[in-house]
């Protein structure tokens, strides 16, 4: 699938706003994800005020991107009342992984930024938004239209495979 190959993490975006209908697409694309025993734990916020994402860009020393970008999707999750908890954290991370290849499908460039489990950046990002008691946040992505085209690397390493035949 050539959206695999296409994704790449990027940081640096057109100073031009993302259409609602590909933000929605993007919220589709993710929610389309599996989760254990099926149990969608997320919640979505959609950033696009200025302030507030200056607020995300400063979750770590490495968010910086938030700061940049004209959107940025936040991945919560509910804190209770989940029927696989202990799969929280894989649940969103394949969510996020939807969204990042969906973004690649559209024409548009993001990444994923790393909030959980990290308390410190969790609650960064909580108090950004203003979370409520019953969510935490998972991750973060920016995203918007490129600058310019990512060279992708073949990172295929023929050594990494055990072939038992
Ligand atoms: C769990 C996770 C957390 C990440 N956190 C950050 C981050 O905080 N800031 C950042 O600039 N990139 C972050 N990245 C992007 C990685 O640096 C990037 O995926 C990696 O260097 C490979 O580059 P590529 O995405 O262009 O293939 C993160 C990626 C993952 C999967």
């Amino acid at each position: 699938m050539k959206e695999i190959f296409a994704r790449a993490s990027v940081r640096s975006y057109e100073d031009k706003p993302v259409e609602k209908e590909k933000i929605e697409q993007l919220l589709r694309a993710a929610m389309a994800a599996p989760t254990a025993k099926n149990q969608r734990p997320w919640e979505f916020y959609v950033v696009e005020n200025k302030e507030v994402l200056e607020k995300l860009g400063a979750a770590s020393q490495y968010a910086w991107p938030a700061g940049k970008a004209p959107a940025a999707i936040v991945i919560c999750y509910r804190k209770e009342g989940n029927s696989a908890p202990e799969m929280l954290d894989i649940d969103c991370a394949i969510c996020a992984e939807n969204i990042w290849l969906e973004l690649a499908h559209l024409g548009l460039g993001g990444l994923m930024l790393g909030i959980a489990p990290l308390e410190e950046r969790m609650k960064i990002v909580a108090e950004a938004l203003n979370l409520p008691e019953n969510l935490a946040a998972f991750t973060v992505i920016p995203f918007g239209y490129p600058k310019k085209e990512k060279e992708r690397p073949d990172r295929y390493e023929a050594e990494r495979v055990h072939w038992l035949a």
